[in-house]
């Protein structure tokens, strides 16, 4: 049987989630912004999620606050993306508690099943690998699959330059980071289609 084709990129939507309060001073936020023009450059349409403009309240459990307007707000954006990027300034060789506390408002149903990309800024020389990889564990706790590429930005304070990273090095992985999590929900995207049209297939042939 003939099968349309048709060589349009699949339509995805990326949300990348600040975890730093600093808003528009925040170097997590410029790395964000970065990967993100990489994704929209590629097709996708993005959402820079500024935690820092939002009255979240802590975390205590679903039934306390599900119907808080802020959290809905918050939900709604997370749930609209099939990619989410997260973001995190280094805290005490963690992610934010901001952060933490944002990703405990949501679960499954915002991020089951979705591609995550993994972003950290430090103050110090060392990075923020362990930002990165305490994101990671969380992100298999929420049902998500992580890109193996990761972007830690060290020595932040001096990393940035009006606004740029000063190390074009880094600066192209950021990009890079922003690309891969395009194509690899791209790809996520179509399994499903894959799945039904897979299911037609086989039942053509009975
Ligand atoms: C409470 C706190 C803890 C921090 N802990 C670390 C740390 O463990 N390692 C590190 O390299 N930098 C640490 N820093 C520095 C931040 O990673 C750095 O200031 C970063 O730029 C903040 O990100 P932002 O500009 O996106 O807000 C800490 C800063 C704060 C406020």
């Amino acid at each position: 049987m003939a099968t349309e084709s048709s060589t349009a990129p699949v339509p995805v939507h990326i949300a990348a989630i600040c975890g730093s309060m600093r808003g528009e001073k925040s170097y997590t936020r410029l790395a964000l912004e970065l990967a993100l023009t990489s994704a929209a450059n590629t097709g996708a349409t993005v959402d820079l999620i500024d935690l820092s403009t939002f009255h979240l309240p802590l975390c205590s459990g679903p039934d306390d606050t599900d119907d808080n307007p802020q959290i809905q707000a918050l939900k709604a954006r997370v749930s609209a993306a099939q990619g989410i990027l997260l973001g995190s300034p280094e805290y005490h060789n963690s992610f934010s508690g901001v952060l933490k506390n944002a990703l405990d408002l949501m679960g499954g149903d915002e991020f089951r099943g979705k591609v995550f990309g993994l972003l950290g800024v430090a103050g110090g020389s060392a990075g923020a690998v362990n930002t990165l990889g305490h994101l990671r564990v969380v992100v298999r706790g929420v049902g998500g699959w992580s890109l193996p590429v990761q972007i830690s930005i060290p020595n932040v304070r001096s990393a940035f330059a009006n606004g740029k990273l000063v190390d074009k090095g880094l600066e192209e992985r950021v990009r890079f980071l922003g690309r891969e999590l395009v194509r690899f929900t791209r790809l996520h995207s179509m399994v499903p289609e894959l799945e039904h049209r897979l299911v037609e297939i086989i039942d053509e042939d009975v």
